[in-house]
């Protein structure tokens, strides 16, 4: 099982990759039919869940060429597709004719895949106008699959934390059996006594989960995490080292992060203060067996 980026030439696709993937990325080449050579990069995550990215490139006889003549090999054992808009794209049509001839090949060999799209570089949109493109786009979008597909749309923008919140959907969905995780971590986050308690995906520290038992204020918070533990990760292993557990103590509240499962940190957050730090280790190594 696979997932699968594309996207037009300069939609946004490395950007996009480096930032959720850092350097974790692998580099191949692959030769797709007799003459074509295609980029081809990949990425384990969740454990054994590989991320194939193909560049659909921008030449159309490449375009045709594999999606024609190497739908097998793509689109077989497709879980989830991701295809990327630029937003501003100067041929809106023709973006779209590609896009419904992968559906196409998608509806054929991997029936059940889901699909996210992403309208990309929404910043370069006024906020104002953001809302209404939005929904004029996804429904221009739904309207292009010809089979019954779960098909869900996002903007994104790499300047912000919307591409985190649409990659941690598009990791949420890829989680067997994501509503038994989710009672679990109610029940570790109601006997820790904790706030909240957020699950993060460890390659990507993209959030796959979270229960919370007080309501809280910033609803960006999760990205906001993401954004600011993976900068600190990469300055980590800049200097070849990892972090295995971190603190942080603020006026109004006290958080730890601690490696979890195999493929997985935890974050706990209390707003009681005097909480120790040797308290929330045994709390998360206490809840730990009934997610592995
Ligand atoms: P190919 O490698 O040619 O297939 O393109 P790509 O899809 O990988 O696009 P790439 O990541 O190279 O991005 C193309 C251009 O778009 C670069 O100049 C990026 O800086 C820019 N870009 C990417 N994401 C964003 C975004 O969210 N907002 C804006 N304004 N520019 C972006």
């Amino acid at each position: 099982m696979g997932v699968l980026l594309m996207g037009k030439s300069g939609s946004g696709k490395t950007s996009m990759r480096s930032i959720i993937f850092a350097n974790y990325i692998a580099r191949d080449t692959r030769r797709l039919g007799a003459t074509i050579d295609v980029e081809h990069s990949h990425v384990r995550f969740l454990g054994n869940l590989v991320l194939n990215l193909w560049d659909c490139g921008g030449q159309e006889v490449f375009m045709e060429n594999y999606i024609s003549s190497q739908r097998d090999q793509i689109f077989r054992n497709v879980e989830v597709l991701i295809y990327v808009f630029d937003v501003e794209s100067r041929d809106m049509e023709r973006d779209m004719h590609y896009f419904q001839s992968v559906l196409e090949s998608i509806g054929q060999h991997s029936p059940k895949a889901k699909i996210f799209c992403l309208v990309h570089k929404m910043d370069l949109i006024p906020d104002g106008q953001r809302g209404q493109l939005m929904l004029e786009r996804e429904a221009d979008l739904k309207r292009r699959a010809t089979t019954p597909m779960a098909m869900t749309v996002f903007g994104t923008s790499i300047w912000d934390e919307t591409l985190y919140k649409a990659w941690s959907a598009i990791v949420h969905s890829l989680i067997p059996n994501v509503r038994m995780l989710e009672s679990h971590l109610g029940v570790f986050c109601a006997e820790a006594g904790a706030d909240e308690v957020i699950l993060f995906e460890r390659t990507t520290f993209l959030v796959i989960s979270h229960a919370t038992s007080h309501a809280q204020t910033d609803p960006h918070r999760f990205e906001k995490v993401s954004n600011i533990i993976k900068q600190f990760k990469l300055s980590c292993s800049k200097s070849q080292a990892q972090f295995q557990t971190m603190e942080i103590c603020t006026p109004t509240f006290s958080a730890f992060i601690q490696g979890f499962t195999p493929n997985t940190y935890a974050m706990v957050v209390h707003s009681d203060r005097d909480i120790q730090p040797g308290i929330m280790i045994i709390n998360i190594n206490r809840a730990r067996p009934s997610f592995e």
